[in-house]
């Protein structure tokens, strides 16, 4: 039955504990931001303290309950680090925002094994590494919780250069599928992914360029009519950590602005 107290409340995340990695970057400073604006505490990690602690400045003087921790996210000891600074912190962890990702385009000629491996560690490997030890943590407490993994709209299809990177996408998007079958009817845990098309970020900034050719390229596959801003998915990521998306586990959910469907 619908009641008016659950629509009311059915996005809230006020109070939840989440852990938002790739917080220095375009995508999870939005979503550690977005979080940390609607009420909830929030861990940011990334590898750059400088930049943590600037973020964590600014959200603390707007009275965000947030707080950092350096972490490599392929590095199973930090991982573990941070799902225990965080309970220490906050006693709990409700909610894993993954949203840090790394790519070195190169032809599989060029790319060495040790760059691929690379790819997949920072890409793939540290999904697993933060899935693993955030769902103990979920289990031990109790309650459930939500995991939003960010894929990428290459995880399903290949491109020229992004072997190592659309091939650990393609995997993150299973494992999400996999984590779900583990993880959803047994303890309570949804996981799913957010797979969005280009947006603005340090890296892809040259190709928000309206006369630039591959510009054009992408708009001729955009049913949107334009490339991503990183505030387009931070509804996406709320949606996926609330109670409204407590049906939703194991999906790879398009933000693509349509590329998917063109
Ligand atoms: N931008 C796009 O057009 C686009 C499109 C589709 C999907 N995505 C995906 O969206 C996510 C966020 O992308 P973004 O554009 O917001 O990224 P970004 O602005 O380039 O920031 C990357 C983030 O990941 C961290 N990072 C960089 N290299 C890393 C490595 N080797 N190992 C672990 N962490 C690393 C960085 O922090 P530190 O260096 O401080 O650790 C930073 O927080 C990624 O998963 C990306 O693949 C991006």
């Amino acid at each position: 039955m619908v009641t008016k107290e659950f629509v009311k409340n059915m996005f809230s995340i006020e109070g939840k504990v989440a852990i938002v990695t790739g917080a220095t970057g375009a995508l999870g400073s939005a979503i550690a931001t977005a979080y940390g604006y609607q009420g909830a505490k929030v861990v940011l990690s990334a590898r750059n303290e400088k930049k943590l602690k600037e973020l964590v400045d600014k959200l603390k003087s707007e009275d965000v309950d947030c707080a950092y921790f350096v972490a490599d996210p392929a590095v199973e000891e930090d991982v573990k680090k941070l799902v225990r600074f965080t309970v220490d912190t906050y006693g709990r962890v409700d909610i894993l925002a993954a949203a840090h990702g790394f790519n070195a385009p190169k032809s599989v000629v060029d790319q060495s094994v040790e760059e691929w491996k690379k790819i997949m560690d920072a890409d793939c490997t540290s999904i697993y590494i933060l899935a693993k030890y955030v769902a103990e943590q979920m289990i031990a407490q109790g309650g459930g919780g939500k995991m939003v993994i960010v894929s990428s709209a290459r995880s399903k299809a290949g491109m020229a250069g992004y072997t190592g990177y659309c091939t650990a996408k393609g995997g993150v998007d299973l494992m999400v599928q996999s984590l779900a079958c583990d993880l959803t009817a047994k303890y309570g845990i949804n996981v799913n992914s957010i797979n969005p098309t280009v947006f603005r970020s340090d890296l892809t900034e040259w190709m928000f360029d309206p006369e630039s050719q591959v510009y054009q390229n992408f708009l001729k596959r955009l049913p949107i009519g334009r490339l991503g801003e990183p505030e387009d998915f931070v509804g996406l990521a709320t949606l996926l950590a609330s109670d409204a998306g407590r049906f939703l586990t194991g999906g790879n959910y398009d933000a693509t602005g349509g590329y998917w469907s063109c």
